[in-house]
């Protein structure tokens, strides 16, 4: 490679901390380079927009994976800098030197946290629980649910400046998906914090009056990035965990509902095997995504948490689509984004795909009912759906619908992807890392690691027994569903088809 240009390490640093402060409306002085880029919530498309700026500015073209190798300004910089250094055969090596990381020595729980006070009967009636993620997807429909199936009052941690601007945040996340309603009002209550800071961001006194107060926590908060490694996932999604499970077990020992993942499933040895509620978890190696790996990470800590004594359950939700019946979707979600790429660049790549997805009325109504029945604690819950479809017949039903669209063998839609999705108006540009990228030892891009004959079967088996006994089921993927969610992202704007 001939670069026309050279340029230092800091005058990297000095272009990327004016970016950085672009994207997320901060001064300069306000960046600190040591910093994870997490810490400045830049979320994938953001950091996706300053990879492609960054390919105009230095004259080369920069992989994506970067960001998840050198998540700060400075070891970015540092990096950026080496190009201009580097011979090809160095950059090669460069490039694909992956720092080790063994996720066995992170599911380390602070021997500190366990259960010691007498564990009050709070599954029955509880009168307070605490919950994280209520400003997210899953959240709001959790405390929906909530507040209309229990008597509850919902304390939420949630990310805001004071009290004011909280209650606004939660309000307004349930007011974006229809589901507030005035009469909530009392019952949710914000609690400032931050689940990747030390006692939530709480002071000790006030960690001490929250689990005094609340019966039971429903953790749903991580950080979902497409983009990040785990070491700038780790603080939200593994540290924050810890944390939730040191609340539950202070002053007075409370049941914890933890939303984990079925990504805890991602290790090659899955591959074709049946997984059951009930199975241990005990394989990492091969999960090559951070999220998942922080998600793998976070449920071993739970795990041992409920060894301890703590009573626990845990929900494993798939991919997580939008109300059954509103169509109400998270238009940020990885199926939104593909949809609105592939409809838009017209063509879906032809791969061997079940696209697993449950509504997110059936996963939340799941949770609440579950949560409410004592023979819950101590298990885990698959909330797959259990008549996932081919990703095929999705694509089918988009052209269906006379939309211009055509099926692409995976290489020549990949090479399509690359030659034709150039900026940021097409959501797969945010998705390149995910799409393009080959991660593995195997040199396999995401969606090839996702293939099916290297995924497992998820057996909801015992999740749906447990069910048996409430008039909660899951929705058929069929083209009524496929229908009301179309037509509600159509009708928000968020969607253009023929
Ligand atoms: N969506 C899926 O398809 C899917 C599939 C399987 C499992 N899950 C799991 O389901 C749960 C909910 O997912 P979701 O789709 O609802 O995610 P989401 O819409 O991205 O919401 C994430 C929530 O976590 C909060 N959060 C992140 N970092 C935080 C921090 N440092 N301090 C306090 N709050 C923080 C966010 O708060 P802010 O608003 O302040 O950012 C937001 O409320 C997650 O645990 C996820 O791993 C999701």
């Amino acid at each position: 490679m001939t670069l026309q240009k050279t340029y230092t390490a800091t005058d990297i640093q000095t272009w990327l901390i004016t970016q950085v402060c672009e994207q997320v409306g901060i001064e300069p002085d306000e960046v600190d380079v040591q910093e994870s880029l997490e810490s400045y919530n830049l979320d994938s498309a953001q950091a996706m927009a300053i990879v492609s700026k960054a390919e105009h500015f230095l004259g080369f073209q920069l992989s994506p994976v970067w960001l998840w190798h050198y998540p700060t300004i400075a070891a970015l910089s540092q990096r950026l800098a080496e190009e201009f250094t580097l011979d090809s055969a160095d950059q090669e090596l460069a490039i694909n030197k992956t720092p080790a990381l063994d996720l066995r020595t992170e599911a380390v729980l602070d021997s500190t946290i366990s259960p010691h006070g007498a564990f009050l009967d709070a599954v029955d009636e509880p009168e307070s629980v605490f919950l994280t993620g209520g400003t997210g997807f899953l959240g709001a429909f959790l405390i929906q649910e909530l507040l209309q199936k229990t008597r509850v009052d919902v304390y939420c941690l949630v990310r805001a400046a004071n009290t004011d601007e909280g209650k606004k945040r939660i309000q307004q996340n349930l007011a974006r998906y229809a589901l507030w309603q005035d009469n909530f009002s009392d019952r949710v209550i914000p609690v400032l914090g931050d689940l990747s800071q030390p006692l939530l961001g709480l002071s000790p006194a006030q960690f001490q009056m929250l689990a005094g107060k609340i019966d039971a926590v429903y953790h749903s908060a991580a950080l979902l990035n497409y983009v990040y490694p785990y070491s700038a996932l780790k603080a939200a999604n593994v540290l924050g965990t810890q944390e939730i499970l040191r609340l539950a077990c202070q002053f007075k020992v409370k049941p914890v509902h933890y939303v984990s993942s079925v990504a805890v499933f991602e290790s090659a040895a899955y591959a074709g095997k049946v997984v059951k509620e009930q199975d241990d978890f005990e394989h990492c190696e091969g999960i090559y995504l951070g999220y998942s790996q922080t998600k793998w990470v976070a449920e071993r800590l739970v795990k041992i948490a409920g060894d301890r004594g703590l009573p626990v359950t845990i929900y494993r939700p798939p991919l997580i689509a939008g109300h059954s019946k509103t169509g109400f979707s998270n238009v940020d979600d990885f199926i939104c984004l593909m949809l609105k790429g592939c409809v838009q660049l017209g063509s879906f790549p032809d791969i061997d795909y079940m696209l697993d997805m449950s509504p997110v009325d059936y996963v939340s109504q799941a949770i609440v009912y579950l949560s409410q029945q004592k023979e819950s604690i101590g298990k885990a819950f698959h909330l797959q759906h259990p008549q996932p479809i081919h990703i095929s017949k999705f694509f089918e039903w988009v052209k269906s619908l006379n939309h211009p669209v055509q099926l692409m063998p995976y290489e020549q839609w990949q090479a399509d992807v690359l030659n034709r999705v150039c900026s940021v108006d097409n959501p797969l540009y945010t998705l390149r890392p995910f799409l393009l990228e080959k991660w593995s030892n195997e040199q396999l891009t995401i969606p090839e690691l996702y293939m099916q004959p290297r995924r497992p079967h998820v057996s909801c088996e015992d999740t749906l027994a447990a069910l048996v006994d409430s008039d909660i089921t899951c929705p058929s993927i069929d083209s009524q569903l496929l229908s009301t969610y179309l037509s509600h992202l159509i009708n928000s704007g968020f969607l253009q088809v023929a």
